[in-house]
């Protein structure tokens, strides 16, 4: 495979940008070898400079859920364009996509929009704050809310990748109210509700842990946390940002929420409801979303928040995303998960097949994965070579051990064979680099 054009443009990069990337885990350190640079995508496939072509099973991670150049959000998204990009005021498009999401969501009311999922879990937790009148964020190791000081700590995603604990720059000011507990560890949380259960403002959790690597979360933990803020007066922050609107139409908490009879008192989204676009949100009751300015006091703002070309591609690309689309989604992340889980298997490679909804992963470690631990005993030089054997295939997956993967609905039945065959040679490849 000629890549001479990435490696050209990523040493011209790195003259420009630190490390030659806009985040972290696109310049594969952990992995080894040379980002791709991909200059166009359509459906299931996206091409990199050298006119290579990619399975995409990385999706942008996670707004492509449609595949690339969706034609109907192109449509919706050029036709806006044509009237002006952003007015820095209120606008027809924020507001259909708002009650959209609340259509979807009934446990919510009010909808505000951010441009980042960063943005959205730290606005969620000053609401939680000012809501409860306390200071203490509860959060789980492995767990990652974006880059927001007071939660980069034991932070999952690219923090894992790169194995740092923490991020120099982040001062114990920022993090000392932050108690970091185990993920699943229902005796844990107990012990802290019981201990310190009057000066919790929130517990925070991803509705299912995808950034340490696809770890579900046990039967009853989020009924449980549902239930200990409810009854001690903090709230429960339920981070959508990777798991709305992709695991069911009402994203975790719409499967499985509903299923368990739990709820939030806040969700944040992301990825999937800009559709590609820089758009997230942070949406909850009314009592509480009416504390943010200008209702309340609460403030929060930002220039390009709701912005009507992002909110037009988040718009159409939920209106594409229907019961149909579901029911792809959890196919494809099976036939290729179980499938890949096979080749391994018979080539000999222990490893733990993850699943959550339809987000999975691949653990290269015998023994099941249930929290940031045991996620970090994993082979990652593995990976490598597996990532590695399976990019230089045309299969492009996520460059680190500690993320899941996604599926999009343009995936086909050959890009699926596609995939599975490559991950047979993939697999071969582990055992015989011997790693
Ligand atoms: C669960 C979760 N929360 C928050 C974020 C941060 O979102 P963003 O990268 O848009 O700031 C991410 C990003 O991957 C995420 O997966």
């Amino acid at each position: 495979m000629d890549i001479s054009g990435s490696i050209a443009w990523h040493e011209r990069a790195q003259q420009s940008i630190p490390g030659g990337v806009s985040s972290p885990v696109r310049a594969f350190r952990a992995v080894g070898g040379t980002p791709r640079y991909f200059v166009r995508g359509t459906g299931s496939k996206v091409f990199d400079i050298d006119g290579n072509e990619y399975v995409d099973l990385v999706g942008s991670w996670g707004p492509m859920i449609l595949g690339h150049a969706h034609p109907h959000v192109i449509e919706q998204v050029q036709r806006t364009m044509r009237d002006s990009f952003s007015f820095g005021a209120p606008g027809p498009n924020e507001v259909l996509l708002a009650e959209e999401i609340l259509r979807r969501v009934p446990a919510c009311d009010r909808v505000r929009f951010v441009s980042s999922g960063t943005e959205a879990v730290m606005t969620a937790v000053r609401l939680a704050r000012a809501a409860t009148g306390r200071d203490l964020i509860v959060k789980f190791a492995g767990c990652y809310h974006g880059h927001t000081d007071a939660l980069l700590v034991q932070a999952g995603s690219g923090v894992a990748t790169l194995g740092l604990p923490n991020s120099p720059g982040v001062t114990k000011g920022q993090t000392q109210d932050t108690v970091v507990l185990e993920y699943n560890d229902e005796a844990g949380v107990r012990e802290l509700f019981a201990q310190r259960g009057s000066e919790i403002a929130a517990v925070l959790t991803e509705a299912a842990a995808a950034n340490m690597g696809a770890v579900p979360p046990a039967a009853g933990f989020n009924r449980l946390l549902s239930e200990l803020t409810q009854a001690h007066g903090a709230l429960l922050v339920l981070d959508e940002v990777m798991t709305g609107f992709r695991i069911s139409r009402a994203g975790w908490w719409g499967k499985y929420g509903t299923q368990e009879n739990w709820q939030a008192d806040l969700y944040t989204y992301g990825k999937v409801i800009g559709g590609g676009f820089p758009l997230a949100a942070v949406a909850g009751s009314a009592r509480i979303m009416d504390q943010l300015a200008p209702a309340g006091s609460v403030y929060q703002a930002g220039t390009l928040s709701g912005n009507p070309v992002a909110a037009a591609s988040g718009l159409a690309t939920l209106e594409m995303c229907d019961a149909e689309l579901y029911q792809t989604l959890d196919l494809r992340a099976a036939q290729i998960g179980s499938g890949i889980s096979a080749a391994l298997s018979q080539a000999g490679v222990a490893h733990s097949f993850q699943t959550a909804g339809n987000l999975f992963s691949f653990f290269f470690t015998p023994n099941p994965v249930s929290n940031y631990v045991q996620a970090q005993r994993q082979n990652t030089k593995q990976f490598s070579v597996f990532f590695n054997s399976l990019l230089s295939q045309g299969v492009s997956v996520p460059p680190s051990a500690y993320e899941a993967w996604f599926v999009s609905g343009a995936i086909t039945d050959s890009d699926v064979e596609r995939v599975l065959a490559a991950s047979v040679v993939a697999a071969e490849a582990v055992i015989a680099a011997g790693e």
